[in-house]
């Protein structure tokens, strides 16, 4: 690049700087805390020059942002999900959004998967009882979980993370049944209505992203449907799931389990008496957190952020439509 003068750009969070080398000859950068919680009060003041935006998935970007940065040419999520920017008015601004598709469809499904086996086969449950001596004897009807092979898993949402973890329940013996609002048919696996999806599982795993249509899908209506020897799986955003719902579900006994890597409120606060159900594991939204996906999801931002700097066209754009006006 021939310009000398670097672009200003703000990221919400310090990342590890070797994930971020490619910004440093172009960019002048201005970054908050590696842990903040919120788009810190240093980096509004940088707003009315900023000409890019690095975020992560906790950070709102609506309005309030937006109005604040009148150069802002580019804003790069490292996320797939992108329901904390307001993408409806950066395609009025005239603003493209970059995402992280791809890269982290594998360690998503794998951890998926962990918390699929974890819940099928009692282990948090059967580690705690060994850890505070309630392992007595080989109990013949003690910690009994549910058999993969021959047990039905719904997706809800076959995009590319729900189809790599068909794959693997394709290759456990499971049966798929899915829902998804595009056209395609999955080979292998059984599109069905939502309402049988609910009724039909074994194990439910939600796929799909956090819409004004799929939050609070998983409700109390749709909780009684569910077989009470079900697990329920959410590896995608916390409010698909009515949190008050699920935790009268579990206490209930109205489904067997439930396995969580993401939560609404997100972080879930220790006091919230969901973990004080025998039959729920949490995570702290780590499907992505394997050491190469991550730094996959900081190089296809840096990409993204960098052509949107440029005036080109996004490798991954959210709002290929702001490109039409
Ligand atoms: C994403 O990228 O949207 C994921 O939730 C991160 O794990």
């Amino acid at each position: 690049m021939s310009k000398s003068r670097k672009s200003v750009i703000i990221m919400t969070h310090t990342l590890p700087r070797d994930w971020i080398v490619s910004l440093e000859s172009e960019c002048q950068i201005f970054a908050g805390l590696p842990d903040a919680t919120r788009f810190e009060e240093k980096l509004v003041s940088y707003l009315p020059s900023a000409e890019g935006l690095f975020t992560l998935l906790t950070i709102p970007i609506f309005e309030d942002i937006l109005e604040q940065a009148p150069f802002l040419r580019v804003i790069s999520n490292m996320a797939v999900g992108v329901d904390n920017i307001d993408t409806a008015a950066c395609t009025r601004r005239g603003i493209p959004v970059g995402y992280t598709p791809g890269v982290l469809t594998d360690s998503t499904a794998d951890l998926t998967f962990a918390l699929l086996l974890s819940m099928a086969r009692n282990i948090p449950q059967s580690s705690q009882d060994a850890r505070l001596g309630r392992w007595k004897t080989w109990l013949p009807a003690g910690w009994l979980g549910i058999e993969l092979n021959g047990s039905i898993l719904g997706v809800l949402g076959m995009g590319k993370i729900g189809k790599a973890v068909a794959i693997r329940a394709q290759a456990f013996g499971m049966k798929i049944i899915y829902t998804d609002p595009s056209e395609q048919e999955i080979t292998g696996a059984q599109r069905v209505s939502l309402e049988d999806l609910f009724r039909s599982s074994d194990i439910l795993t939600i796929h799909a992203p956090l819409t004004p249509d799929t939050r609070g899908l998983v409700n109390a209506k749709t909780l009684s449907t569910m077989k009470p020897t079900s697990i329920l799986i959410n590896a995608s955003r916390g409010p698909l799931v009515d949190t008050n719902a699920l935790s009268d579900a579990l206490r209930t006994n109205k489904i067997a389990a439930a396995a969580l890597d993401v939560t609404d409120p997100e972080p879930l606060p220790p006091s919230h008496p969901l973990y004080a159900l025998p039959n729920i594991l949490i995570v702290p939204h780590i499907g992505s957190a394997t050491q190469h996906t991550r730094k996959m999801m900081a190089q296809l931002a840096c990409e993204n952020l960098l052509a949107g700097l440029h005036g080109e066209r996004l490798p991954h754009c959210i709002n290929p439509e702001v490109y039409k006006q």
